[in-house]
């Protein structure tokens, strides 16, 4: 009983432990009020988390983003509703600028509710392609639950994501045998041009997009089929903003958290809460988060590696704004990664590299950084190098970017001069200039001496001389 309960507070201290680490000003829009209670699980489990949450539906004035040109809420929850607009507040223009301040946004559609216009239109504009057809849903004749929707295979059970080759930190990674259900989910497409999105969710190879209202015998031309079809998508902007695409909003419903499912006549759990928990805390904001804190380059005269100290590092105002072109030079960077109540050292994920650039345009020098110590709050990354026989103006420049890591990316500029003309090598320090200084020294020399043979040799006799010519 003592092992259950402590195991019951353990789990309760670690739910309220993970706050998110921008803010816990939580919106959630939702037409209908008395919908509320569909999603009391979900809804109670954010606030389990420390989310101040405020349900409003889409037309009253708790609804604007911004007060006094400031965010009114850090995050914002979009459950799907019946009417086509969402009001003035949530404008794509509004929605864009909520997240240019770092707002994070959640999108779930249903394709019982038609996606308002606002949303299908910011949705394009970040390169997140909806089905023309309002009213199509992903349906699968192979993995559907045969419990729930024996005719009309539009409940999804698809396995908790593997790990995904671009989660390097394997966040959405489920376990082996998780199922989780995904009812009736208006898929996705993603512009496959654009770094900043990343699929959370694909639909399986057997899943394509119908629209049940549609008469016709066969599906022609459907939207997109297969694992081209997103069921939860994600975007992370330069600034770091997230927004993630959730394509069935059923999936947050209270009947499908822990529901007993048939996938091929076996009855399965679905894990829909736990993947839901993941996908909403990485969208706001509680994980995936890193933050840079103080950066420090120096001169480092010749071989002497300085320890770095720890309690004192980088005062900023200690880093030089000019180099020398070809000295030593270290340069340290602090970074750490939020842990859900403050921020803990930072580990670089195995098979990932974090690199420093030194570059003038294009970078002359891109080599790694590697841990050398480490604070409590943080690890600090170093880099030795030579700076480059080019003089000109130069950044240290730290560019991190992978999915589902928030951005780094810091510049510090300095100038890289020549040598000073006292600062060469003196010239008897050059083995190749040795012949042209002996040489010339051999040559004063012969000189000197020729002076002195001819100055004291004596004049030869004139009268002799001339006798002769006589
Ligand atoms: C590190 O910095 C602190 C604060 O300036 C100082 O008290 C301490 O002696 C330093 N430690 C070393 C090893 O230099
Ligand atoms: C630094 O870490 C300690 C414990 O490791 C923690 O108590 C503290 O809040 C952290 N500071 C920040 C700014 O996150």
């Amino acid at each position: 009983m003592l092992w259950l309960f402590s195991f019951l507070l353990l789990a309760l201290l670690g739910a309220v432990q993970a706050l998110s680490s921008s803010g816990s000003r939580l919106l959630v829009v939702l037409e209908e009020l008395s919908e509320k209670d569909k999603y009391s699980q979900f809804l109670g489990d954010l606030e389990a988390r420390g989310f101040h949450v405020r349900v409003e539906s889409p037309k009253s004035e708790g609804v604007a983003l911004f007060k006094h040109g400031e965010r009114a809420y850090d995050h914002v929850l979009l459950l799907p509703g019946k009417s086509k607009g969402l009001g003035p507040a949530l404008s794509p223009g509004n929605i864009l600028e909520f997240m240019k301040k770092e707002g994070n946004i959640l999108v779930t559609l249903s394709p019982d509710h038609a996606t308002p216009t606002s949303i299908v239109s910011t949705l394009l504009e970040l390169g997140i392609h909806l089905p023309a057809d309002r009213n199509s849903l992903v349906i699968d004749h192979f993995n559907y639950d045969s419990a729930s929707a024996p005719e009309n295979h539009d409940v999804l059970l698809v396995p908790y994501p593997a790990p995904l080759r671009y989660d390097v930190r394997n966040y959405f990674m489920g376990p082996p045998d998780g199922v989780i259900a995904v009812p009736r989910a208006v898929g996705q497409t993603l512009g496959n041009d654009s770094p900043l999105l990343a699929p959370i969710l694909r639909a399986p190879k057997t899943a394509y997009s119908y629209n049940p209202k549609d008469e016709a015998d066969a599906v022609e031309d459907p939207f997109a089929t297969g694992e081209q079809l997103n069921l939860v998508s994600a975007l992370q902007a330069h600034n770091s903003a997230r927004l993630v695409v959730l394509g069935s909003a059923e999936m947050l419903q209270n009947k499908w958290f822990g529901a007993k499912a048939e996938l091929a006549g076996k009855p399965v759990t679905t894990a829909n809460r736990d993947f839901v928990m993941k996908v909403s805390g990485w969208t706001f904001k509680e994980v995936g988060v890193l933050k840079v804190g103080n950066l420090q380059h120096y001169l480092d005269e010749g071989d002497v590696k300085k320890v770095i100290n720890t309690s004192a590092f980088a005062a900023p105002e200690d880093n030089p704004t000019i180099y020398r072109i070809k000295s030593d030079v270290t340069f340290n960077v602090e970074i750490s990664e939020w842990r859900g109540d403050h921020y803990g050292p930072f580990m670089i994920p195995q098979r990932d590299a974090l690199q420093l650039e030194f570059s003038m345009l294009s970078p002359f020098h891109r080599i790694g950084l590697y841990p050398e110590a480490r604070t409590h709050n943080s690890t600090i990354y170093s880099a030795h190098f030579k700076t480059p026989d080019q003089h000109g103006i130069f950044n240290f420049r730290v560019n991190y970017r992978r999915p589902f890591l928030t951005n780094v990316d810091e510049k510090r500029q300095v100038t890289v001069r020549h040598f000073a003309h006292d600062e060469w090598p003196r010239s008897f320090q050059i083995s190749g200039a040795w012949p042209w200084i002996s040489g010339i020294w051999v040559t004063v020399a012969g000189w000197l001496a020729f002076l002195a043979v001819w100055l004291y040799s004596a004049p030869t006799d004139k009268k002799v001389a001339v006798k002769k010519t006589q």
